[in-house]
């Protein structure tokens, strides 16, 4: 199975035009983000040997394997692993910053997303109400200064998040997209393909599924399935609406915990 046969092409291209235009601001961030994270990469190896070692130490002399939480406070004892932590996380805001910059300069993105977010409404329910879990609210995720929140004022903040994680993961300084766009969501698609390649679902339930992500590359394989994302952020459902609204998928979007879900008992 490849790429090709479940649209990626044409879904990358769509998606890429959704994007906001490259400004100079964001593209200069991008360029720095690229050369403050290679510095650390050049770290990488050395931590990763360090790992292997306390790993196997670990595993010695207790007779079991460390779980992550104990190799990973065994390992912030190491100057070096201290370093690399410090090296990685730095920088990371600047690819956020990069997708802000982008965003705040072009004011036809914005009017764009504005409308795509306010059509189909119907199609994106919202709690206000939904208390949010602390392991969601606490955690710094991927040092981005927006964290996945539920904050009503901030516009954009979805489409910040999952651009800037894009931009952290492909490391080009030209190039922007959406998460969808990457190929790793169409991965797990084609998994599912080349093992059930007769496989029709019906209904789905994409539960944590961000700005719709892995939803979006569902609803393009799966057209005939009536397709339910859930999440508990505002921001990342409401930028997962918009792109869809403008790739005419009609997905549905809920603010809802996926540990105590409202819908009935057999729906999926
Ligand atoms: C790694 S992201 C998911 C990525 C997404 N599926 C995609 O393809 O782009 C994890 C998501 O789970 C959400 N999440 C975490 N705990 C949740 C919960 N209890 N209920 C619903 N969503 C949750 C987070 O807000 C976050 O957006």
């Amino acid at each position: 199975m490849t790429n090709q046969s479940i649209g990626l092409n044409t879904k990358e291209d769509n998606l890429k035009s959704l994007c906001p235009k490259i400004s100079t601001q964001g593209q200069q961030l991008t360029q720095e983000w690229i050369e403050k994270y290679s510095a650390a990469k050049s770290v990488f190896y050395q931590v990763a040997e360090l790992v292997k070692t306390e790993v196997e130490q670990w595993t010695t002399t207790t007779g079991k394997q460390p779980t992550y939480g104990q190799i990973r406070r065994q390992l912030l004892t190491h100057d070096l692993v201290k370093e690399f932590e410090k090296m990685r996380t730095g920088p990371a805001g600047l690819a956020f910053n990069a997708a802000r910059a982008d965003i705040n300069a072009d004011l036809d993105y914005q009017q764009k997303i504005k409308e795509w977010e306010n059509t189909a409404k119907e199609r994106l329910n919202l709690n206000p109400e939904l208390e949010m879990p602390l392991y969601v609210t606490q955690p710094n995720f991927h040092w981005c200064p927006y964290v996945a929140t539920n904050d009503w004022e901030e516009q954009f903040l979805g489409c910040v998040w999952d651009m800037g994680t894009s931009i952290m993961g492909q490391s080009s300084p030209t190039i922007r997209h959406y998460s969808v766009g990457s190929g790793r969501l169409s991965r797990m698609v084609n998994y599912l393909l080349e093992r059930f390649p007769n496989f029709k679902p019906r209904r789905i339930l994409d539960m944590g599924c961000s700005a719709g992500g892995s939803t979006i590359a569902m609803a393009m394989e799966f057209p005939q399935a009536e397709i339910h994302g859930i999440d508990v952020s505002s921001s990342q459902l409401r930028c997962g609406h918009a792109l869809s609204v403008a790739l005419d998928l009609p997905i549905y979007y809920h603010q809802m915990d996926a540990s105590h879900t409202t819908f009935a008992e057999g729906s999926f």
